[in-house]
């Protein structure tokens, strides 16, 4: 597999074509974003964690039956994924109040939900990816609403297999964020599953692990992604 031409650069990764138009090699940065690309920085080894970590959540869902845009991981920060054309929709699935949804709901962070849930945001930088609903994907044109179906059953059945995995960790999976892309005419799971895109708290003591602790100015970003990492098993 030959690497090519940049194609796109975002917040957190790079995409490079490759001599099959049917895949690309995306590469993660250190770098990291808040609020919708307003607050920057860096978090030491970032990058190869959460390439390595999103792998491994891929293999697994694969394993049980979710199709997802993983082909190979190339190296430390570097995988062959399948092209997909992306779904601009970020679907959210909540197992405990907290973040936007505790602020909007008006509820304690750390409340556990009655049943798992799941919300849509337009994925537009410009507008801030607001929250939308089912029938606006629909009169936008987002998506098709066998699409919609297919997106929210497949977010569903990634919380069960990602919560008990997490859960073995010592790790509550509170809350993260899907991405989905068209592929040969089907809906495959793409973009990442990492600390930047989960809540995930020790089980125990509550203590974040991910993204809000550089999101929120809290310090031991680096500490929190090594301690996801080693708890499973990655070191
Ligand atoms: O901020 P909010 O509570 O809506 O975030 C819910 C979940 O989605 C969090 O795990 C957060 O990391 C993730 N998220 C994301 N990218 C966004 C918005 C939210 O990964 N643009």
């Amino acid at each position: 597999m030959e690497k090519r031409e940049q194609l796109y650069e975002g917040k957190a990764k790079k995409v490079f074509a490759t001599d099959d138009p049917n895949m690309v090699i995306v590469s993660y940065k250190d770098d990291a974003t808040a609020f919708n690309g307003q607050k920057k920085g860096t978090i030491d080894g970032k990058g190869s964690i959460n390439n390595r970590m999103s792998n491994l959540l891929f293999e697994l869902l694969e394993k049980n039956g979710i199709h997802t845009h993983f082909v190979k991981e190339l190296n430390d920060r570097e995988t062959l994924v399948k092209k997909v054309e992306i779904v601009p929709l970020e679907v959210i699935v909540r197992n405990v109040g907290a973040g936007s949804f505790a602020k909007r709901m008006g509820i304690e962070e750390g409340r556990t939900l009655k049943c798992p849930t799941v919300e849509f945001s337009y994925k537009n930088d410009a507008l801030g990816d607001p929250f939308i609903n089912h029938w606006y994907a629909l009169a936008l044109n987002l998506a098709t609403e066998e699409e919609i179906e297919k997106i929210t059953e497949t977010a569903f059945a990634v919380n069960e297999v990602l919560r008990n995995f997490f859960a073995a960790a010592g790790i509550e999976l509170i809350d993260f964020k899907l991405e989905f892309g068209r592929f040969d005419g089907k809906i495959l799971l793409a973009d990442e599953i990492s600390p930047d895109t989960c809540r995930l708290w020790d089980s125990k003591t509550k203590e974040k692990l991910d993204k809000d602790r550089f999101r929120r100015d809290m310090g031991g970003a680096e500490e929190a992604y090594q301690e996801v990492f080693s708890r499973i098993g990655l070191f």
